[in-house]
Protein backbone atom coordinates (compact mmCIF):
# COMPACT_ATOMS: atom_id res chain seq x y z
CA UNK A 1 0.00 0.00 0.00
CA UNK A 2 1.32 3.61 -0.86
CA UNK A 3 -0.14 7.01 -0.06
CA UNK A 4 -0.62 8.93 -3.28
CA UNK A 5 -0.94 12.82 -4.28
CA UNK A 6 -1.57 13.51 -7.43
CA UNK A 7 -1.55 16.42 -9.59
CA UNK A 8 -3.94 17.94 -11.93
CA UNK A 9 -4.70 20.71 -14.02
CA UNK A 10 -7.48 19.60 -16.16
CA UNK A 11 -9.76 16.90 -17.32
CA UNK A 12 -8.60 14.16 -14.89
CA UNK A 13 -9.23 11.13 -16.63
CA UNK A 14 -5.95 9.68 -15.63
CA UNK A 15 -6.71 10.36 -12.18
CA UNK A 16 -10.33 8.68 -12.59
CA UNK A 17 -8.47 5.51 -13.94
CA UNK A 18 -6.54 5.54 -11.09
CA UNK A 19 -8.93 5.92 -8.84
CA UNK A 20 -11.19 2.84 -10.76
CA UNK A 21 -7.91 0.60 -9.68
CA UNK A 22 -7.89 1.81 -6.22
CA UNK A 23 -11.25 0.95 -5.98
CA UNK A 24 -11.72 -2.42 -7.83
CA UNK A 25 -8.62 -3.09 -5.84
CA UNK A 26 -5.91 -3.66 -8.45
CA UNK A 27 -4.43 -0.75 -6.89
CA UNK A 28 -3.27 -0.98 -3.86
CA UNK A 29 -2.79 2.80 -3.29
CA UNK A 30 -4.26 5.38 -0.88
CA UNK A 31 -4.78 8.85 -2.99
CA UNK A 32 -4.53 11.06 0.30
CA UNK A 33 -5.00 14.24 -1.78
CA UNK A 34 -5.55 15.95 -5.14
CA UNK A 35 -4.10 19.10 -5.49
CA UNK A 36 -4.90 21.49 -8.73
CA UNK A 37 -3.72 24.64 -10.18
CA UNK A 38 -6.57 25.47 -11.93
CA UNK A 39 -10.08 26.08 -10.00
CA UNK A 40 -11.74 24.96 -12.89
CA UNK A 41 -10.40 21.53 -13.57
CA UNK A 42 -12.76 18.64 -13.97
CA UNK A 43 -10.22 16.30 -12.05
CA UNK A 44 -11.58 18.55 -8.80
CA UNK A 45 -15.22 16.79 -9.45
CA UNK A 46 -14.09 13.82 -10.12
CA UNK A 47 -12.15 13.85 -6.65
CA UNK A 48 -14.80 15.06 -4.57
CA UNK A 49 -17.47 12.46 -6.19
CA UNK A 50 -15.13 9.95 -4.66
CA UNK A 51 -14.81 11.52 -1.30
CA UNK A 52 -11.19 12.74 -1.94
CA UNK A 53 -10.11 15.67 -0.22
CA UNK A 54 -8.36 18.29 -2.92
CA UNK A 55 -6.62 21.64 -3.18
CA UNK A 56 -6.55 24.52 -5.48
CA UNK A 57 -3.49 26.72 -5.77
CA UNK A 58 -3.33 29.66 -8.25
CA UNK A 59 0.16 30.52 -9.21
CA UNK A 60 -1.24 34.25 -8.91
CA UNK A 61 -1.33 34.08 -5.02
CA UNK A 62 2.53 33.31 -5.14
CA UNK A 63 5.76 35.70 -5.94
CA UNK A 64 7.34 32.56 -7.45
CA UNK A 65 7.82 28.75 -8.27
CA UNK A 66 9.64 28.08 -5.41
CA UNK A 67 7.21 29.95 -3.21
CA UNK A 68 4.39 27.89 -5.22
CA UNK A 69 5.85 24.74 -4.93
CA UNK A 70 6.65 24.91 -1.22
CA UNK A 71 2.48 25.57 -0.58
CA UNK A 72 2.50 21.78 -2.85
CA UNK A 73 5.17 20.09 -0.51
CA UNK A 74 3.51 21.08 2.31
CA UNK A 75 0.42 19.74 1.23
CA UNK A 76 1.75 16.72 0.07
CA UNK A 77 3.74 16.17 3.64
CA UNK A 78 0.62 17.34 5.75
CA UNK A 79 -1.33 14.44 3.67
CA UNK A 80 1.26 11.83 4.47
CA UNK A 81 1.82 11.42 0.89
CA UNK A 82 4.80 8.95 -0.28
CA UNK A 83 4.08 8.82 -3.78
CA UNK A 84 3.35 12.29 -6.24
CA UNK A 85 1.67 11.13 -9.13
CA UNK A 86 1.62 14.25 -11.76
CA UNK A 87 -1.48 13.70 -14.31
CA UNK A 88 -2.04 16.26 -16.50
CA UNK A 89 -0.17 18.78 -14.13
CA UNK A 90 0.67 21.74 -16.91
CA UNK A 91 3.23 23.58 -14.77
CA UNK A 92 6.91 22.35 -14.71
CA UNK A 93 7.93 21.51 -11.24
CA UNK A 94 10.88 22.87 -8.86
CA UNK A 95 13.73 21.71 -7.04
CA UNK A 96 11.57 22.49 -3.88
CA UNK A 97 9.41 19.46 -4.86
CA UNK A 98 11.92 17.68 -6.65
CA UNK A 99 14.23 17.67 -3.53
CA UNK A 100 11.36 17.00 -1.42
CA UNK A 101 10.59 13.68 -3.18
CA UNK A 102 13.57 12.19 -4.81
CA UNK A 103 12.42 9.58 -7.18
CA UNK A 104 9.10 9.79 -5.31
CA UNK A 105 7.49 11.49 -8.31
CA UNK A 106 6.02 10.11 -11.64
CA UNK A 107 4.81 11.48 -14.46
CA UNK A 108 2.61 10.19 -17.52
CA UNK A 109 3.31 11.36 -21.11
CA UNK A 110 1.55 11.17 -24.40
CA UNK A 111 4.42 9.85 -26.47
CA UNK A 112 6.94 7.05 -26.56
CA UNK A 113 10.13 9.50 -25.05
CA UNK A 114 12.65 10.25 -25.56
CA UNK A 115 10.29 11.22 -29.14
CA UNK A 116 8.28 14.51 -28.63
CA UNK A 117 8.88 15.66 -24.96
CA UNK A 118 6.65 18.95 -24.39
CA UNK A 119 3.20 20.05 -25.20
CA UNK A 120 1.25 19.06 -28.77
CA UNK A 121 3.01 15.97 -29.24
CA UNK A 122 0.47 14.17 -31.07
CA UNK A 123 0.46 16.90 -33.96
CA UNK A 124 4.23 16.75 -34.08
CA UNK A 125 4.43 13.10 -34.16
CA UNK A 126 1.90 13.44 -37.01
CA UNK A 127 3.76 15.87 -38.49
CA UNK A 128 7.30 14.15 -38.11
CA UNK A 129 5.33 10.90 -40.04
CA UNK A 130 5.97 7.87 -36.75
CA UNK A 131 3.54 4.69 -37.53
CA UNK A 132 3.94 4.26 -33.91
CA UNK A 133 3.42 6.69 -30.73
CA UNK A 134 2.15 6.04 -27.68
CA UNK A 135 2.74 6.88 -23.95
CA UNK A 136 5.07 7.05 -20.80
CA UNK A 137 5.41 6.58 -17.27
CA UNK A 138 8.92 8.30 -16.23
CA UNK A 139 10.27 9.17 -12.73
CA UNK A 140 10.43 13.06 -12.88
CA UNK A 141 13.77 14.34 -12.92
CA UNK A 142 15.26 18.30 -13.30
CA UNK A 143 14.40 17.75 -17.56
CA UNK A 144 11.83 18.30 -19.56
CA UNK A 145 10.13 14.86 -19.93
CA UNK A 146 13.41 12.95 -19.43
CA UNK A 147 13.62 11.02 -16.25
CA UNK A 148 14.22 7.67 -16.39
CA UNK A 149 11.43 5.07 -17.88
CA UNK A 150 8.62 2.56 -16.13
CA UNK A 151 6.45 1.45 -18.53
CA UNK A 152 5.74 2.75 -22.34
CA UNK A 153 3.43 1.48 -24.34
CA UNK A 154 2.86 1.56 -28.22
CA UNK A 155 0.11 2.53 -30.50
CA UNK A 156 -0.23 2.09 -34.18
CA UNK A 157 -0.87 5.97 -35.67
CA UNK A 158 -2.83 5.46 -38.54
CA UNK A 159 -3.24 7.20 -42.33
CA UNK A 160 -6.53 9.53 -41.21
CA UNK A 161 -5.43 10.15 -37.69
CA UNK A 162 -5.99 13.94 -36.38
CA UNK A 163 -3.88 14.79 -33.29
CA UNK A 164 -7.28 14.15 -31.52
CA UNK A 165 -8.24 10.50 -32.43
CA UNK A 166 -4.70 9.72 -32.20
CA UNK A 167 -4.85 11.36 -28.43
CA UNK A 168 -7.56 9.32 -27.95
CA UNK A 169 -5.86 5.73 -28.71
CA UNK A 170 -2.87 6.89 -26.79
CA UNK A 171 -5.11 7.94 -24.07
CA UNK A 172 -6.46 4.49 -23.71
CA UNK A 173 -2.69 3.13 -22.54
CA UNK A 174 -2.37 5.69 -20.72
CA UNK A 175 -5.35 4.74 -17.90
CA UNK A 176 -4.22 1.16 -18.82
CA UNK A 177 -0.05 1.68 -17.52
CA UNK A 178 -0.39 4.21 -14.95
CA UNK A 179 -1.72 2.66 -12.14
CA UNK A 180 0.10 -0.14 -13.41
CA UNK A 181 3.34 1.51 -12.94
CA UNK A 182 2.32 3.09 -9.44
CA UNK A 183 1.29 -0.58 -8.61
CA UNK A 184 4.68 -1.72 -9.43
CA UNK A 185 5.84 1.20 -7.07
CA UNK A 186 3.24 0.11 -4.14
CA UNK A 187 4.89 -3.23 -3.99
CA UNK A 188 8.44 -2.05 -4.10
CA UNK A 189 9.06 -3.76 -7.02
CA UNK A 190 11.14 -0.77 -8.99
CA UNK A 191 14.46 -1.43 -9.26
CA UNK A 192 16.94 1.20 -10.73
CA UNK A 193 20.55 0.55 -12.34
CA UNK A 194 21.10 3.90 -13.64
CA UNK A 195 18.57 5.47 -15.29
CA UNK A 196 17.30 2.14 -16.27
CA UNK A 197 14.38 0.92 -13.94
CA UNK A 198 13.29 -2.64 -13.71
CA UNK A 199 10.85 -4.50 -12.03
CA UNK A 200 11.29 -7.30 -9.63
CA UNK A 201 9.61 -9.88 -9.37
CA UNK A 202 6.65 -9.93 -6.90
CA UNK A 203 8.45 -12.39 -4.11
CA UNK A 204 6.01 -11.27 -1.25
CA UNK A 205 3.93 -14.12 0.28
CA UNK A 206 0.60 -12.10 0.10
CA UNK A 207 0.38 -12.10 -3.69
CA UNK A 208 1.06 -15.84 -3.80
CA UNK A 209 -2.09 -15.75 -1.64
CA UNK A 210 -3.71 -13.46 -3.55
CA UNK A 211 -3.27 -15.26 -6.98
CA UNK A 212 -1.68 -19.00 -6.99
CA UNK A 213 -1.36 -19.01 -11.03
CA UNK A 214 1.21 -16.46 -10.84
CA UNK A 215 3.31 -18.49 -8.88
CA UNK A 216 2.42 -21.67 -10.26
CA UNK A 217 3.57 -20.12 -13.75
CA UNK A 218 5.88 -18.17 -12.55
CA UNK A 219 7.80 -21.23 -11.14
CA UNK A 220 7.12 -23.12 -14.76
CA UNK A 221 8.84 -20.37 -16.35
CA UNK A 222 11.83 -20.31 -14.29
CA UNK A 223 12.12 -24.51 -14.78
CA UNK A 224 11.33 -24.57 -18.34
CA UNK A 225 14.46 -25.54 -20.58
CA UNK A 226 15.93 -22.25 -22.20
C1 LIG B 1 -2.59 13.23 -20.73
O1 LIG B 1 -2.52 13.11 -22.11
C2 LIG B 1 -1.23 13.07 -20.13
O2 LIG B 1 -0.42 12.21 -20.84
C3 LIG B 1 -0.67 14.47 -20.20
O3 LIG B 1 -1.76 15.31 -19.94
C4 LIG B 1 -2.98 14.64 -20.28
C5 LIG B 1 -3.84 14.64 -19.07
O4 LIG B 1 -5.12 14.15 -19.31
N1 LIG B 1 0.43 14.63 -19.29
P1 LIG B 1 -6.13 13.91 -18.13
O5 LIG B 1 -6.27 15.25 -17.37
O6 LIG B 1 -5.59 12.84 -17.25
O7 LIG B 1 -7.42 13.53 -18.79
Amino acid sequence: MVNIGVLVSGSGSNLQAIIDSVEAGSLKASIKVVISDNSQAYAIERAKKHGIPSVVLLKKGYSSREEFDKEVVRELKENGVELVVMAGFMRIISKVILEAFPMRIMNIHPSLLPAFPGLDVQKKALEHGVKFSGCTVHFVDEGLDSGPIVIQAAVPVLDADTPETLAKRILAEEHRIYPQAIQFFSEGRIEFSGRRVSIKKNAEPSATVENPLVTVFGTLNENSPP
